[in-house]
C-alpha cells in the first residue's frame, strides 16, 4: 500500500468530466510524476490531494487518513505541503520573514506576523528558519527582500518555505514553468538533493520531460481526466499511449 492512495476519484465541473475514475498509489519516499496534455486534469487532481477540491466520488488517503474536507493548515499538520506554479512568496517581506509564515500557518492557519506570541517564540521561529535557510544555502540572503531575487532563488525560497514544515509529502504543480534553462536545472538539482537527503515522498506535475525523466521513479500519464498508463520512466519513453495522449500538442 502506498503512503498516498487515490481511489475511484471522479470530479465534474458542470457538464465537463475533469477527472474520471482516477486511481493512484504513490509509494513512500518515491517521486511520482503526473504528466499529460493541457486540460488533462492534472491541477484538478492535485487540488483533490490537498483537500482544496472535494471529488464527487472516491477517496484520497494519506498515511491512512482521509484528506478530504480538511482545512489547509490541517493538511500541513498531516505532513503535506504544496509548491505552486508561481512562487507563493511575499515580495515586500524579507527572506527571513517569508520563512516564518509557514511556521505560523502550520499552527492554526494564521499568516499574520503578530501571531508571534513572545520574544522567546520569535527567537525559536528565527532559529528554525535559519537552520532551514542554511540547509538550502540561502542563509546569506536572509535579509534580502524577496521581490529582488531571481526566479530560481524565489523557487528555492518557496521550496524552503515548504520544507520548513517538515512535510512527508511534497506536491509540486509545474515547479519549473516559465523558467530559463539554467533556473530549471538549478531546480532539478535542488529537488534531487531533497530526494536524497530527506524522508520525503514527492508528487510532481510537469510539462518539461527533461525534469520528469531526471527525477521520477514512476510516471502516470493522464489524458482527459483518466490515467492512460503508469510505469517507470524507461517504459514511458516512446510508449505509444503517451504519444497518443500528446497528439496535437508539442510535448
Ligand atoms: N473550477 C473549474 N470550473 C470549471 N472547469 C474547470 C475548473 N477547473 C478546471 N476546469 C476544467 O477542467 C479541465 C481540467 O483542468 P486542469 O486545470 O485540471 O488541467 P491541467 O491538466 O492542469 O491543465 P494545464 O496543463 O493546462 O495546467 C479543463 O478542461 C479545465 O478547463
Ligand atoms: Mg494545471
Amino acid at each position: 500500500m502506498g503512503i498516498l492512495e487515490v481511489k475511484n476519484v471522479n470530479k465534474r465541473f458542470g457538464g465537463l468530466q475533469a477527472l474520471g475514475d482516477v486511481n493512484l498509489s504513490v509509494a513512500e519516499n518515491t517521486v511520482h510524476a503526473i504528466i499529460g496534455p493541457n486540460g488533462a486534469g492534472k491541477s484538478t487532481l492535485l487540488n483533490c490531494l490537498v483537500g482544496k477540491l472535494i471529488p464527487d466520488t472516491g477517496s484520497v488517503m494519506f498515511a491512512g487518513q482521509s484528506v478530504l474536507g480538511r482545512k489547509p493548515y490541517e493538511i500541513n499538520q498531516m505532513g503535506i505541503s504544496r509548491v505552486f506554479q508561481t512562487p507563493e512568496i511575499f515580495g515586500d517581506l524579507s527572506v527571513m520573514e517569508n520563512m516564518m509564515i509557514p511556521l505560523l500557518a502550520k499552527r492554526d492557519g494564521s499568516f499574520r506576523m503578530h501571531a508571534i506570541e513572545s520574544l522567546e517564540d520569535e527567537r525559536e521561529l528565527r532559529a528554525e528558519a535559519e537552520k532551514m535557510l542554511d540547509e538550502v544555502n540561502m542563509l546569506d540572503k536572509q535579509d534580502m527582500h524577496s521581490a529582488s531575487m531571481s526566479r530560481g532563488d524565489k523557487r528555492r525560497l518557496e521550496m524552503a518555505m515548504c520544507l520548513i514544515q517538515r512535510p512527508k509529502l511534497l506536491l509540486l504543480d509545474e515547479p519549473t514553468a516559465g523558467m530559463a534553462r539554467a533556473d530549471t536545472n538549478n531546480t532539478i538539482d535542488l529537488l534531487k538533493e531533497i530526494k536524497e537527503k530527506r524522508d520525503i515522498t514527492m508528487c510532481i506535475i510537469e510539462h518539461d520531460m527533461h525534469v520528469v525523466f531526471s527525477l521520477a521513479d514512476r510516471i502516470t500519464v493522464l489524458a482527459q481526466g483518466t490515467p492512460l498508463v503508469e510505469d517507470t520512466p524507461e517504459n514511458i519513453k516512446g510508449h505509444p499511449k503517451v504519444k497518443e495522449a500528446y497528439l496535437g500538442e508539442a510535448a
